[in-house]
């Protein structure tokens, strides 16, 4: 793999992204404390912004979205439990097992339609623990975008939906919001709306928000004090870590006004996809930064793709043999949009 160069166009993640001239400025000028105590200013500011966007009482500042998961997970189950989520999603499928490894839950999968998960379906994995072969629920977990799916959303309605579901049965939901501010702007609705329903909520700085490092956890004062307790059993509390959250700040002030561009970008990216030989894109799927695409020709195969558009200086990665998922970002403007649908035209058509 290259190493990205200055004309370089990375479609391999939004997490590929460099901090802004203002994110680094605000990092330099940061007032930073202990935050293992709770004393850093800035980190402090950052809770209580991202608990206030959230309509939550509470923020808890953690490295990444894999750890924020795997606290609010751990916070709110026993082990032997099971944990209810989507056959693809992230924390099954991506995070180390970890909700195995430090959880030690038993994930119950669930295949949904674009991300989305049955309520019949839920309905039906739920168990209460009164048969002893069987762990009980003790927690259902949805990912709103969701990655697999191509950053597909989940509604206001039908979160609450899933809600009612499990809190009918007297189990919390966490939201794998990674990319809440995406389903969001995609959706025309305040993110607010989107994580009322859930007891919990974790979603990344370091996405498509744009900041070098970070994720928040949001939910109730209580759980996120409980969270504070295992974010230091993992190693996860820092020190001076307002020089981070001092461009996340930033992150949460501008990111979402611009995050419309990114699903411009996408579609036109899919739509061009669309017209081209041996290439399919499920256009329904392609609500926000992500496109999944598959490659079914003689010539070309997702490996000899990705090689042709190095050439480009454009940079992608297979998923599969026949799948590649291409991101937009903020540092993918109009013009590298129209550069890569070039390219893409230029090596498929
Ligand atoms: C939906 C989702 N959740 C969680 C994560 C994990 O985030 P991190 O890489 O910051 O651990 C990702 C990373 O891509 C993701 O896409």
């Amino acid at each position: 793999m290259p190493m990205p160069g200055t004309n370089t166009i990375d479609l391999r993640s939004d997490t590929k992204t460099q901090p802004d001239a203002q994110m680094r400025l605000a990092m330099s000028e940061a007032e930073v404390g202990d935050d293992k105590s709770n004393e850093d200013p800035t980190v402090r500011r950052l809770e209580e912004m991202s608990a206030e966007v959230l309509g939550k009482e509470a923020g808890l500042f953690v490295v990444s979205g894999t750890m924020g998961n795997l606290v609010s997970i751990k916070t709110q189950t026993r082990p032997g439990q099971e944990i209810i989520c989507e056959r693809q999603a992230h924390i099954y499928l991506w995070e180390g097992g970890g909700i195995s490894v430090i959880c030690d839950l038993l994930p119950r999968l669930i295949p949904g339609v674009h991300g989305v998960m049955d309520l019949d379906d839920v309905e039906a994995a739920i168990s209460n623990g009164s048969n002893v072969h069987v762990g009980a629920t003790g927690l259902i977990e949805i990912e709103n975008t969701h990655n697999m799916a191509g950053g597909t959303t989940l509604s206001v309605e039908q979160t609450r939906a899933i809600c009612d579901l499990a809190h009918a049965h007297g189990i919390p939901v966490h939201c794998d919001g990674a990319r809440i501010f995406n389903a969001a702007v995609a959706l025309g609705v305040d993110p607010a709306e989107l994580a009322a329903p859930v007891d919990s909520i974790q979603f990344c700085f370091s996405k498509g928000l744009g900041a070098p490092v970070g994720s928040m956890i949001c939910g109730p004062r209580d759980f996120i004090e409980a969270a504070r307790s295992v974010r230091n059993v993992i190693g996860g509390a820092m020190r001076q870590a307002g020089v981070i959250a001092a461009a996340c700040i930033v992150a949460l002030d501008e990111a979402p006004k611009r995050l419309h561009e990114d699903h411009e970008h996408a579609r036109k990216i899919a739509d061009t996809l669309v017209e081209l030989p041996g290439v399919s894109v499920d256009l329904a799927t392609v609500q926000t930064n992500i496109v999944n695409l598959e490659v079914r020709r003689e010539d070309v195969d997702a490996q000899s793709l990705c090689h042709a558009l190095d050439a480009y200086d454009i940079l992608a990665i297979p998923r599969s043999d026949v799948e590649i998922r291409l991101v937009t970002h903020k540092n993918v403007n109009d013009e590298d949009t129209e550069r890569v649908c070039q390219a893409l035209r230029e090596v498929l058509a």
